[in-house]
């Protein structure tokens, strides 16, 4: 992990909902192929369907587990219980039952991004576990998805004092950035030439079609 130095960094959580509705303004365009990962009760997925997908994956285990990678957030949200994630689970289920464009898959953010072809996703949203080694699973994993042109976004870019979010660390690591860095055009040895830009406590990575 890089030592990056957070001494001058504040993290933007005010005007978290005007930040994330940007986010989706700049990115995420009429009939996309879309993921989400890590879905929760289902509401962000709502607005997502605001902007007309032609599909939308919902990725969730909903399991309190260890393998989860997500127990700072179950501690934090229901003490860990499996009920409260079943309720989520079936919250979501329900909400989404009747939208054809909206298809659930209960299963580990890793194992669920086997499930897709490489170049194959216009938009992914990652907010699952938020623990470093997590974070860089998931775009390590996703970015391969992701078609040229297509953008990898995700949130909580934030500095959290009460836990620990690793969610900056692991998007550093991943684009190679030794210095908090908000904006950059980058060659990146795997994915080619991307941008990448931090609004607010959400963040986005355009592979770029050049
Ligand atoms: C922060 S919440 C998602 C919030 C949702 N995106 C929203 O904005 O409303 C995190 C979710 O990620 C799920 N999760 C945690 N680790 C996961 C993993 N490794 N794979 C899939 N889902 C995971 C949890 O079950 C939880 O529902």
């Amino acid at each position: 992990m890089r030592d990056l130095d957070f001494s001058t960094f504040v993290s933007q959580y005010e005007n978290y909902p005007e930040f994330r509705q940007k986010l989706l303004d700049e990115t995420l365009k009429p009939l996309s192929v879309c993921v989400e990962v890590g879905v929760f009760r289902g509401e962000f997925s709502e607005l997502i369907l605001t902007y007309n997908p032609l599909k939308l994956t919902l990725v969730d285990s909903w399991l309190c587990s260890e393998n989860s990678g997500d127990t700072l957030f179950a501690a934090e949200m229901g003490k860990c219980s499996q009920e409260f994630f079943d309720k989520w689970e079936s919250e979501t289920r329900e909400k989404f039952k009747n939208d054809k464009r909206v298809e659930i898959v209960k299963k580990f953010s890793g194992d669920a991004a086997k499930g897709f072809e490489d170049q194959s996703l216009d938009w992914v949203y990652i907010d699952a576990a938020h623990h470093y080694n997590a974070v860089l699973n998931d775009l390590n994993s996703w970015m391969p998805k992701v078609k040229t042109g297509g953008y990898l976004c995700g949130d909580d870019f934030v500095v959290k004092k009460d836990h620990y979010f690793g969610v900056i660390e692991a998007v550093h690591e991943f684009l190679g950035l030794d210095k908090i860095t908000t904006s950059a055009n980058i060659k990146h040895e795997r994915f080619g030439d991307l941008h990448y830009e931090v609004m607010g406590a959400q963040f986005y990575i355009h592979k770029l079609d050049i």
